[in-house]
């Protein structure tokens, strides 16, 4: 499964988690994400349209697009049906994991204990987002579960900032950083597609360089 999520990020690790305002501004912000070199974006399901907005951007093109802040079974179903490529949570629920995994939709829930890692990992996984990241204890928490979790690999998001995201990046057991800074509400809000684009590219190039 986590393969899968590999060529989801393919290589720029990076993950633009956007929420989208309304649901004609999920075209521009898709291209937008795209001339920055993002692979992939993550579309909250924390507006009514969220559904909609990930439809029309599978439909659109560019970036691989995920559903995020997926808390129920009910919305992992609808997530997978809007045409999820990967689906974020920010907590550990088993049913809604259960409920991708039948799907063969790749799954990065939340974690942000040792016993939640253990839980996602007997649950098969071993990709997830350490939620909040920041909050948590920053790049210096991620150095400590490296070692009795070898086989786990992490999303750190929350709180993460241009200049942390460099921390969590060089860290071995982080596969890609996610976060709202390179496309706020306010980007799309505003109609500035163009700092979208501009926040992307330089988190992408500072995230493979
Ligand atoms: C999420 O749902 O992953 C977060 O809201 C992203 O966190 P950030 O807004 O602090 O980057």
């Amino acid at each position: 499964m986590t393969g899968v999520l590999d060529s989801v990020v393919s290589g720029t690790r990076i993950v633009p988690v956007l929420t989208v305002p309304r649901p004609e501004t999920a075209a521009p912000a898709a291209d937008a994400l795209a001339a920055g070199g993002a692979r992939c974006a993550e579309v909250t399901f924390r507006t009514p349209d969220a559904e909609r907005v990930l439809k029309v951007m599978a439909a659109h093109g560019g970036p691989a697009v995920g559903a995020g802040t997926v808390l129920t079974v009910e919305q992992a179903e609808r997530a997978v049906a809007a045409g999820a490529r990967f689906v974020v949570s920010p907590g550990f629920d088993g049913e809604a994991v259960r409920t991708c995994a039948r799907a063969g939709v790749p799954v990065v829930p939340g974690v942000g204990t040792a016993t939640e890692l253990m839980r996602a990992l007997r649950a098969g996984l071993d990709t997830v987002k350490l939620f909040r990241a920041e909050p948590l204890g920053g790049a210096a928490l991620l150095r400590a579960p490296a070692a009795p979790f070898p086989q786990a690999r992490f999303v750190p998001t929350g709180g993460i900032a241009p200049r942390t995201a460099p921390g969590h990046l060089a860290i071995p057991a982080v596969l890609a950083v996610g976060g709202s800074w390179m496309s706020t509400a306010g980007h799309l809000d505003r109609g500035d597609y163009d700092g979208t684009r501009r926040l992307t590219a330089r988190a992408v190039e500072r995230s493979t360089g």
